[in-house]
C-alpha cells in the first residue's frame, strides 16, 4: 500500500530506534544482529535528523572496534548473538570488542563530514573521529593498495559490502574450499534462498576467512600471498570522496597533519580509481589484481566515480550512455548489475536489485557533476520504492518488490537524508 511521505518519516524514524542497541545500530533484527561497517556510517546520517548526540555515538561505537593497524572491521560484534554464521568464534580474530577479520568501504569521513557540516559534531570529537578515519585510510594504502597500480582492492568480496557481485564470480571460482570445515548457514533461515548467495559462494567466502586466521590476520599477507585480491571501483571511490572529505575537515580545525601527505595519498587513491578505467567497456569495473582480467559489465559501483570528482567529460558521456540504456530497461534506478548481462538475477542479493545507500552515493556524485536530471530519476526512483514498498534492503529494479530483511536501517536513513527530499 502506497504510503505518504510523513507516515514513511514517522515510520524511518521508528525503525532507526527499534534498530538502536544503545550507542550503535544493528542493520536489522535477526539477519544482522551485530554492528556492520558502513551501515553505521550510513545510519548516522539518519539518525542525524532526530539527534546529532546519538548520530555521533554511532560513529565513536563503530571506531571503537578499530584495529591498531587502523583498520576498521566490516563487523563488530558487540554482544553475542547465535542467529548469526560466521560469528566471533568463526572469525578468531581475538580482538576487543570481538571483530571480523576484514573491511568495508570507509563511508566513515563522509558521514563525519556530514555531521560536521549539519553542526552536530565539533571540537575534540571530530578530530578524534578523523584521525580514526585517516588511520582507517592509511590502512588501505598501505594493505589494500596493489603498488605497481595504485589500485585498491577487496580480499573478500564481503569487504566490498556487494557480495555477490558477479564480477567477483571468477576471482570466487578460483578459490579452494575442499577444506573447509562443515558449517550452517543462519541467513537462509531468515531470507528466502532466492535472494542470497550461493551455498558454493558461502563455502568460498569461509575458505578465506580461514586463509586470515592461517595467517594470523597478518593484513598484508593477506593482500601480498592470499587467494583472493580484485581492485574494486566501490571501494576505491568511496575512499577518493571520504579522502576529499578528511582534507577538506582537517584543513577547517587547523589538523593539516591528517589526510597523509596529500601529496602522495590521494593523487595515488585517484590513479588507482583510473586504472578501474575499462575502455573496452566504457565504464570502471573490477581489476582481478592476480589475473589481469577485467570485469566485463556494469554494476552500479561503475557510477560511483562520480562522487569521488574524477570522471572527465569523455568518460562521462560514455557512463552516461550506459546509465541510458540501463534506465530504459528499469522501472527503477540503479540496478546493482547490468540487467543485460546474463548472470543478472532480479531477486538475488548484489546480482540486480536496487540498494538506496548506493543509489544515494551515485545521486550525490551526478548532482555535483551537474546532471541534476539524472540525479533527479535515481532519488525519484529510491523514494517511490520506499513509497510504495517500504523499507527492505533491497528491492527489484524491474518491479520494484521489495526483496531481503525488512525494517532496514540503512533504508530508513537513505529515506530521512536523500530519497524523500525537501519537497515531501
Ligand atoms: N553481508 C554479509 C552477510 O550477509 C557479510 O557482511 O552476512
Amino acid at each position: 500500500m502506497m504510503a505518504s511521505p510523513a507516515e514513511r518519516d514517522t515510520e524511518a524514524a521508528a525503525i532507526l530506534a527499534a534498530n538502536d542497541r544503545g550507542g550503535f545500530s544493528v542493520p536489522t533484527k535477526g539477519l544482522y544482529p551485530f554492528q556492520w561497517n558502513w551501515d553505521s556510517a550510513f545510519a548516522a546520517m539518519g539518525y542525524a535528523h532526530a539527534s546529532g548526540e546519538r548520530a555521533v555515538q554511532e560513529l565513536q561505537s563503530l571506531v571503537a572496534g578499530q584495529w591498531p593497524n587502523g583498520m576498521i572491521p566490516h563487523i563488530i560484534f558487540h554482544r553475542p548473538d547465535p542467529g548469526y554464521f560466521p560469528g566471533p568464534e568463526v572469525w578468531e580474530t581475538a580482538m576487543t570488542p570481538p571483530t571480523s577479520g576484514i573491511t568495508q568501504p570507509p563511508v566513515l569521513a563522509i558521514a563525519i563530514a556530514a555531521l560536521a557540516d549539519r553542526g552536530v559534531l565539533a571540537g575534540e570529537r571530530l578530530a578524534d573521529l578523523l584521525e580514526a578515519a585517516d588511520r582507517s585510510h592509511a590502512f588501505f594504502f598501505e594493505a589494500r593498495r596493489d603498488p605497481a597500480t595504485n589500485v585498491v582492492g577487496v580480499v573478500h568480496p564481503w569487504e566490498s559490502g556487494r557480495d555477490n557481485m558477479p564480477d567477483w564470480d571468477d576471482a570466487l571460482a578460483a578459490v579452494d574450499a575442499s577444506k573447509v570445515k562443515p558449517f550452517v548457514r543462519r541467513d537462509t533461515s531468515h531470507i528466502d534462498a532466492a535472494m542470497r548467495p550461493t551455498k558454493e559462494q558461502y563455502e568460498r567466502y569461509i575458505a578465506l576467512v580461514e586463509f586470515g586466521i592461517a595467517v594470523g590476520w597478518d593484513q598484508r599477507r593477506i593482500m601480498v600471498e592470499g587467494p583472493f585480491f580484485v581492485g574494486d571501483p566501490g571501494i576505491a571511490a568511496v575512499l577518493v570522496r571520504a579522502e576529499r572529505e578528511l582534507q577538506r575537515l582537517a584543513r577547517t580545525i587547523g589538523r593539516d597533519d591528517l589526510g597523509g601527505n596529500v601529496d602522495v595519498r590521494l593523487p595515488a587513491l585517484c590513479d588507482g580509481l583510473e586504472a578501474l578505467w575499462s575502455d573496452a567497456l566504457g565504464a570502471y569495473t573490477t581489476l582481478d589484481l592476480r589475473t589481469g582480467k577485467r570485469g566485463e559489465a556494469v554494476s552500479s559501483a561503475s557510477f560511483l566515480p562520480f562522487a569521488a570528482g574524477v570522471v572527465d567529460a569523455a568518460q562521462t558521456e560514455r557512463l552516461n550512455a550506459h546509465f541510458d540504456r540501463l534506465a530504459a530497461r528499469c522501472r527503477y534506478m540503479v540496478p546493482s548489475y547490468d540487467p543485460d548481462a546474463p548472470t543478472f538475477d532480479e531477486k538475488r542479493y548484489w546480482r540486480g536489485p536496487v540498494w538506496l545507500v548506493v543509489n544515494w552515493l551515485i545521486a550525490l556524485g551526478l548532482a555535483e557533476t551537474g546532471d541534476a536530471a539524472r540525479a533527479e530519476r535515481v532519488r525519484g526512483d529510491s523514494r517511490a520504492l520506499v513509497e510504495a514498498g517500504g523499507f527492505y534492503e533491497y528491492f527489484s529494479p524491474l518491479t520494484g518488490a521489495p526483496l531481503g530483511g525488512a525494517d532496514f536501517t540503512w533504508t530508513a536513513a537513505a529515506w530521512l537524508d536523500f530519497a524523500r527530499g525537501t519537497d515531501g
